[in-house]
């Protein structure tokens, strides 16, 4: 059989596990608002229309924070049209996703949403087609007690309370072509630069994501960040990558189950940019990066309607195991980053690209992307640990080796319990993955999940819930710690506690 191992220590530490790791992203998308979260002549609405029952997957998917309202949407929205009274709200053409927007839903509805999901918002500003006055007008009406016009229309509008708003997108993929208001980026970065010294004016306190490039195949990557950086470094607090893969585009199964290796490349250089032109500046300050968009897409088979129309179908991609098995791994590196990667959001919560799906009218289910996910969310916890597997390395067509064994573990101090998180990518064969515990002398094998089997088994209204993962009560004990056996195209969750419990 094939053998890796992973050593333990609890004294490796690369940073805390940040909570803000296990965002999530809502944007007016297709039907990821209208019909996703929102929809109030369903059944399961509540007062204010939103689902219930998407509510009660979204905290069991432990999403901790999210970003709203865009995403491509956000660079041409005006975010006054979406408060006061809704039958005075305009609707709008959406050029982003070639949608009628009612406006039913805005900034005021999604803060109550979040507040009942338990999660935190990350608000993006559109520096798109508008600019400081727009961001300064919103952040008023967001986070200021009383007594100013916008604030006192916050409040005339049924919000007392300010919204309490803390983390905030200067924008969106502005490198994009297709964003609407796309700037050059020295145009960006001033524009990023004079909103966030503005915002900061009002609340100094706030913490801002600039826009790093879309994506590391666009002809920006890299020179983008740095002209940004040299205008806005002193301005912000976090600059964003975004990334998507799919199977179509990997060309090939090893490549896609390595999609990580990417990932793991585009963290590495975009720190590496940002660190030169902090080292050049004489910063003391470190800017960290927010992956604010992140996920498997399959873009090439997304058809934007058209014909103006409200909450149409884009995208919404049935994903199957082995897209979750990729959702893991990516998990996984963001985690092991976790010294510069101090928030994410997987792209997106519901319909559209979303980890959960409805039905107009009918039921909401959890794709097979849902569960590492929520396990991730659920067990990771505390300290990640600087645990490098020994693993036997696999050919990819697009990444060269990469290792079969992916994996991270954390270490929660406060409950001494220690989770790995580890993905096989052979297609056929167990590894037997030993489990060094020398560094946890007093600690017992408690439980593992493992979600695999059929690679094209996928979650759908019919079959809800044909990809769960299963619970698994052994582990074979070995001289110095324990083994198990990873399955083909597997996530696997182990969990050790200085006691059995369970
Ligand atoms: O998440 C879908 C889209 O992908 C977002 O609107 C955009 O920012 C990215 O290109």
């Amino acid at each position: 059989m094939l053998k890796a191992s992973l050593a333990l220590d609890p004294h490796l530490v690369v940073a805390d596990v940040h909570r803000r790791t296990f965002g999530s992203f809502v944007e007016h998308m297709g039907r990821c608002v209208y019909t996703g979260i929102f929809e109030p002549e369903h059944a399961a609405a509540d007062d204010d229309g939103h689902r219930a029952d998407v509510l009660q997957l979204t905290r069991e998917l432990g999403v901790s924070m999210v970003r709203y309202p865009g995403g491509n949407f956000v660079s041409g929205y005006r975010w006054e049209d979406g408060v006061g009274p809704v039958d005075q709200r305009p609707t709008r053409l959406d050029a982003a996703w070639y949608s009628l927007e009612t406006n039913a839903h805005g900034i005021g509805e999604f803060v109550s949403w979040a507040r009942k999901a338990g999660v935190e918002v990350n608000y993006a500003v559109n520096l798109g087609t508008r600019g400081v006055q727009e961001a300064l007008d919103v952040l008023e009406y967001a986070n200021h007690p009383h007594g100013t016009y916008w604030s006192d229309l916050r409040v005339a509008h049924g919000h007392r309370e300010p919204f309490d708003i803390r983390l905030w997108c200067l924008g969106n993929e502005m490198d994009g072509p297709w964003q609407t208001g796309h700037k050059t980026a020295h145009e960006y970065g001033r524009l990023a630069a004079e909103t966030a010294r503005a915002m900061r004016q009002i609340q100094p306190e706030l913490e801002l994501v600039a826009c790093g490039s879309s994506g590391s195949g666009m002809p920006t990557f890299g020179a983008w960040e740095a002209t940004v950086l040299e205008e806005a470094y002193d301005q912000i607090d976090l600059i964003s990558a975004h990334a998507y893969y799919d199977e179509a585009t990997a060309g090939d199964l090893g490549s896609f189950l390595a999609s990580a290796m990417d990932m793991e490349a585009v963290i590495e250089r975009v720190v590496a940019t940002v660190d030169r032109v902090g080292a050049r500046r004489g910063e003391r300050r470190r800017v960290d990066l927010s992956f604010d968009e992140w996920n498997v897409w399959y873009q090439g088979d997304l058809e934007v309607p058209r014909e103006w129309s409200r909450a149409p179908r884009v995208a919404e991609d049935v994903y199957d195991l082995v897209d979750a098995i990729v959702v893991g791994s990516l998990l996984i590196t963001l985690l092991r980053n976790s010294d510069r990667v101090s928030a994410a959001c997987q792209a997106q919560l519901v319909n559209a690209l979303g980890i959960l799906r409805t039905e107009p009218g009918g039921p909401a289910w959890r794709q097979a992307s849902f569960h590492p996910f929520a396990q991730a969310s659920r067990f990771a916890r505390g300290r990640v640990l600087h645990a490098e597997p020994v693993s036997p390395m696999y050919d990819t067509v697009q990444y060269g080796p990469a290792p079969l064994v992916h994996a991270v573990a954390t270490h929660d101090p406060e409950s001494d319990e220690v989770t790995i998180f580890a993905v096989n990518r052979h297609q056929r064969e167990d590894v037997a993955l030993t489990i060094e515990t020398r560094g946890f002398p007093d600690h017992r094998f408690v439980e593992r999940f493992v979600l695999d089997g059929d690679l094209r088994a996928c979650n759908t209204q019919q079959q809800p819930e044909r990809v769960v993962p299963r619970r698994v009560d052994a582990a074979e004990p070995v001289p110095g710690g324990l083994q198990i056996a990873l399955a083909p195209v597997s996530w696997n969750v182990i969990r050790l506690g200085p006691r059995a419990v369970g």
